[in-house]
C-alpha cells in the first residue's frame, strides 16, 4: 500500500487506533472517510482535520451497511482503500445464569459480520480500482486468548482466518489484504485500558504501524509492531508461558 494518494474509509475512524490512523493518514495525502455511530464524535475529527469526510455508519446494521457501500462509492469514486477498524470489547462471564446472549450477539455482528458485510459491498468497486488495500483489524488475541472476554478473542480469531482466505482469493487481482494486529494499546476499547501501564501509548503504535506500511514491512500481508510478537507467536514461543502472563 502507498502511503499517500488514496482515498481511504476507516470505519470507527472517531475514535481510537481508527482516529489516530485517520488523521496520520490524512496528513500524508490521503483522502480520508470516517465512519461510526456517534455523529457528534465524527464532525469533530472531521472538523479539526480540514478535508476530511464523515458518514455516519452502524457496521452491526447489514441493511444500512448494503447502502452506505453504494453511497460511498457514488460521493467517493476514487475509494481504493478499506480499513476494517471499528470493533467492540467487553468482559463475558461464562458461568452467568441466566447467560446473557446479547454481548455475544452484539461482538460478532460488530467485529465479524460487520466487515464481512462491508467487504461484499465495496469488493467490486475495489477490484475496478489500479490499486486497492483491504485491511483488517484483528488484535494480538486472535492467536491467545485472554479469558475474560471470550467471544471477543473468539471474533478477532475468525477474522484472522477470513482474512487469509481473501488474501488468497484476491491473489490473482490488484486488490492487497492487509491485517492489523494490535497489542495491547491505549483506547477506551475497554474501561480503564487507555490509563493501564501496559497499553502501547497510541501515537507509539499509529507511528510504528506508519512506518511498517512506508517500508512495505509486511509479512504474510500482516502489520505487526515489535510488541505483539509475543502473542501473534506464543504458539511458537511457549504457548503456556504466554497464556499464564495473560490470565495468570
Ligand atoms: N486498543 C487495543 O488495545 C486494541 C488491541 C487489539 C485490537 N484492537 C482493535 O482495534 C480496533 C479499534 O479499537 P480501539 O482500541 O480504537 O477502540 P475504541 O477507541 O473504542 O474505538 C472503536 C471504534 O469503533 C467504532 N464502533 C464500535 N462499534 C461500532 C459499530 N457497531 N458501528 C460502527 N462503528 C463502531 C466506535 O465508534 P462509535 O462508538 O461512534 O460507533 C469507535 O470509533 C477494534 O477493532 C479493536 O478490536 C484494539
Amino acid at each position: 500500500m502507498n502511503i499517500s494518494g488514496n482515498t481511504i474509509l476507516i470505519t470507527g475512524g472517531g475514535a481510537g487506533i481508527g482516529r489516530a490512523l485517520a488523521e496520520v493518514l490524512h496528513a500524508r495525502g490521503n483522502q480520508i472517510i470516517i465512519t461510526g455511530r456517534r455523529e457528534d464524535v465524527l464532525k469533530d475529527v472531521a472538523a479539526a482535520n480540514p478535508g476530511m469526510a464523515w458518514a455516519a455508519l452502524d457496521v452491526a446494521d447489514p441493511a444500512a451497511v448494503a447502502a452506505f457501500g453504494e453511497q460511498v462509492v457514488r460521493d467517493h469514486p476514487t475509494l481504493n482503500a478499506v480499513i476494517l477498524n471499528a470493533g467492540i470489547m467487553k468482559p463475558e462471564d461464562l458461568k452467568a445464569q441466566p447467560f446473557d446472549f446479547a454481548t455475544v450477539e452484539a461482538t460478532i455482528a460488530t467485529n465479524l459480520l460487520g466487515p464481512i458485510r462491508l467487504t461484499a459491498a465495496l469488493l467490486p468497486h475495489l477490484q475496478a480500482q489500479p490499486a486497492a488495500t483491504i485491511m483488517t483489524v484483528t488484535s494480538g488475541l486472535a492467536f491467545i486468548p485472554l479469558a475474560a472476554t471470550p467471544t471477543y478473542n473468539a471474533t478477532k480469531a475468525a477474522i484472522h482466518s477470513w482474512t487469509e482466505s481473501l488474501r488468497h482469493q484476491l491473489r490473482d487481482t490488484a486488490v492487497e489484504v492487509l491485517e492489523l494486529a494490535p497489542p495491547a494499546v491505549a483506547t477506551d476499547l475497554m474501561p480503564g485500558h487507555a490509563e493501564n501501564p501496559n497499553s502501547m501509548p497510541l501515537a507509539d503504535y499509529t507511528a510504528e504501524v506508519i512506518g511498517l506500511i512506508e517500508r512495505g514491512n509486511t509479512p504474510r500481508g500482516e502489520i505487526l509492531v515489535e510488541r505483539v510478537k509475543p502473542l501473534r507467536f506464543a504458539e511458537a514461543n511457549g504457548y503456556e508461558a504466554v497464556f499464564e502472563m495473560l490470565n495468570g
